[in-house]
């Protein structure tokens, strides 16, 4: 089929304001936008920039807002979005250039809730071990890639860049509920703060965005009952 790829561009060398450019490719519906942006940059336009690296839904390179939505170009089918195609950089961070963004803020707000299991007990000789519920309290938020779907599709966030953001918030979570883990107060106090958790107003954009299916909204809810309630 034939499709019309509408593709925000910019390159900070030469403009001083984004424009799009329209480019036509001849694709299957079953093949992914991926594959017809690869068809523009390796046939017609080698300038086209983007990140993508596995092409298979797991290294979160290559979200991006398709048709007004953001999602990773590597699961989108063609068929799913019609013959017209809109292309644009995630919302919320400064563009490097056409449809690459800059990760360096979205790193240091995902760091800023210790993101590693913390445990202040001797190292045991043996694993530490948990039962399957215990291991099921936080399996669901093992799975994000940090592509910044969510993130970057929350309002809070547009308005204020320093809120932490779902997926910092999907991280903290992973760890905090894990029954290993000794660091949950020290986060909580974080998420206790004015860039914290309490900046959601329980918008659901980043539980629609997010490619792995987390229930970011839900996980959110059960760090603001352990908050104020300390249960969740
Ligand atoms: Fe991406 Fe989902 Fe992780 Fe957010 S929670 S960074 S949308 S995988
Ligand atoms: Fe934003 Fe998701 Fe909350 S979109 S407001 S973090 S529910
Ligand atoms: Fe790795 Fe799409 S290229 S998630």
């Amino acid at each position: 089929m034939k499709v019309e790829l509408s593709i925000k561009r910019f390159d900070p060398d030469q403009d001083e304001a984004s424009h799009t450019e329209v480019y036509g490719v001849e694709i299957e519906p079953t093949d992914r936008v991926l594959d017809a942006l690869n068809q523009v940059k390796w046939y017609q336009d080698g300038t086209l920039t983007y990140r993508r690296s596995c092409a298979h839904g797991i290294c979160g390179s290559d979200a991006m807002r398709i048709n007004g939505l953001n999602r990773l170009a590597c699961k989108t089918l063609i068929k799913e979005l019609g013959s017209k195609i809109s292309i644009e950089p995630l919302l919320g961070f400064t563009v490097i250039k056409d449809l690459m963004v800059d990760f360096d803020h979205f790193f240091d707000l995902y760091k800023s809730v210790k993101p590693y299991l913390i445990n202040y007990d001797p190292t045991p000789a043996k694993e530490r071990l948990q039962s399957p519920e215990q291991r099921e309290a936080f399996d669901d938020t093992t799975k994000c890639i940090l592509c910044a779907a969510c993130t970057t599709s929350c309002p809070p966030f547009w308005s204020d860049p320093n809120f932490v953001g779902p997926a910092a918030l999907v991280n903290a979570h992973r760890f905090i509920f894990d029954s290993r883990d000794q660091g949950g107060a020290e986060r909580l106090e974080i998420l206790n703060g004015r860039e914290g958790v309490w900046r959601c107003r329980t918008v659901f954009n980043c539980t629609q965005a997010c490619p792995r299916d987390i229930k970011i909204t839900k996980a959110i809810e059960q760090i603001k009952r352990l908050v104020l309630f300390n249960r969740v």
